[in-house]
This record gives C-alpha cells, sequence and structure tokens, in this order.
C-alpha cells in the first residue's frame, strides 16, 4: 500500500479548494496497477459490465449520444480484491473530511470502459433526482496511453479548457456540484476507476429531493 505524508494530503487538498480539482500522478503503486487492471479484465472476460445510463434510482434511460461507457458498480465486501485501494480511499477521505471541514459519510465507485468510439459529453455529477455527491474521483488504468489515443478529460473552468491525459495510475479529484467536464471521443479502449464521496449515504438520496 501506498502511504503518504500530511504535506501531501495538505498540497492536494489545498489545490482541490483552490483550483475545484487536483490531479495526483502514480496515486497507486505499480504493484497495485497490476493487480487492479487484471480485476478488471477479469470482470470484462466474465461479461460483468453493463451499459451506463443517465439519472438515477431507477431512470435506466440510456442514451448513446450523451456517453456510451460500461460500468460495474464496486462492491467493497464483495470485490475484496481491491482491498489495497480501498484503504487508500479511505484514508484520503479521512483527510478531506478533516482538512476541508466536509462532511462525506459514504463513497460509490465504479469500473468504467469505454469502447473505442466512445465518449461522455459535456456534464456534472449530479443528478437531478439528488444532490449528494460532493467529490468526484477518476484513477485511469490505461496501460500505455498516449497523444492521439484520446478519451482526454477535459474541464471548464471559466473560460478554460483544461485537458487531463488518463495516464495510468493518475488520479483526479474534483468537486461534483461545480466542475463541468467531458470525456473526449477515444480512439483506443480507455479503462478507468471512477467514484463519488457522498454526503448522505447510498441509496437515501431520495431524501434530498
Ligand atoms: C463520469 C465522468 C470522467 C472520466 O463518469 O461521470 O465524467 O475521465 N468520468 O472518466
Ligand atoms: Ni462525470
Amino acid at each position: 500500500m501506498k502511504l503518504y505524508s500530511e504535506e501531501n494530503y495538505i498540497e492536494w487538498l489545498d489545490r482541490l479548494a483552490e483550483d475545484d480539482f487536483v490531479v495526483i500522478d502514480d496515486f497507486i503503486s505499480p504493484e497495485f496497477y497490476t493487480h487492479i487492471y487484471d480485476f478488471f479484465q477479469q470482470r470484462l472476460d466474465e461479461d460483468d459490465l453493463a451499459k451506463a445510463g443517465i439519472g438515477a434510482l431507477g431512470d435506466h434511460t440510456i442514451d448513446k449520444k450523451i456517453r456510451g461507457d460500461y460500468v460495474y458498480w464496486l462492491d467493497e465486501q464483495r470485490d475484496s480484491e481491491l482491498k489495497v485501494f480501498y484503504q487508500q480511499l479511505h484514508e484520503l477521505v479521512g483527510q478531506i473530511k478533516r482538512l476541508c471541514f466536509l462532511g462525506i459519510s459514504d463513497v460509490e465507485c465504479h469500473l468504467a470502459y469505454y469502447p473505442t468510439g466512445t465518449f461522455y459529453k459535456k456534464h456534472v455529477d449530479q443528478f437531478k433526482e439528488r444532490s449528494n455527491r460532493i467529490i468526484s474521483f477518476v484513477l485511469y488504468l490505461n496501460p500505455d496511453w498516449k497523444e492521439g489515443d484520446g478519451g482526454e478529460l477535459v474541464i471548464y473552468k471559466e473560460n478554460q479548457e483544461i485537458k487531463i491525459e488518463p495516464f495510468k495510475s493518475r488520479l483526479i479529484l474534483f468537486k461534483s456540484a461545480d466542475v463541468e467536464h467531458e470525456v473526449l471521443t477515444t480512439n483506443a479502449d480507455r479503462y478507468s476507476l471512477t467514484g463519488w464521496m457522498l454526503n448522505n449515504p447510498v441509496g437515501l438520496g431520495f431524501l434530498n429531493t
């Protein structure tokens, strides 16, 4: 497991507070990268991914014009092979609660697979039906992403468009409600682990409406 110092967290979370997003390279160790990538390939081999929808809580509108990815929702107990990732995530959440004074009571995450030629149009990570997503995070898992493979994340900030290349083991954190973003069309298959830090337990979202 990769451990980070207080100084690391302060630096990252200062940037998150200031810029609304932060990019952290090599968040996971090379050994764990291989492990998580193998886990992803097993899920694909076993056909465990499902077409991602738009909306929440039973609204399964599927619209390929908006997003083309396939997802596998993770369960910390069931997917115990990802224990090391969850340990790192819980440590990160603990520091965000402490240093950013945010009330985060749960996380939800999925593996996301974008086949060649797919994208996710500009959006914010909040569903109309609920607004409990506080911080979004994406851990990129592409074994050898290179210029031309596409699938960059574009962050829209004021008048800027900031392109984030989806290099393996790179983590991005951003404020779910504030940051408009987009996944550009992929020219190669694209792999990531995407998740959200929530201010209400999963499944109680309807209480927010
Ligand atoms: C999402 C999303 C960004 C990315 O799943 O909501 O915007 O880079 N993902 O995969
Ligand atoms: Ni998003």
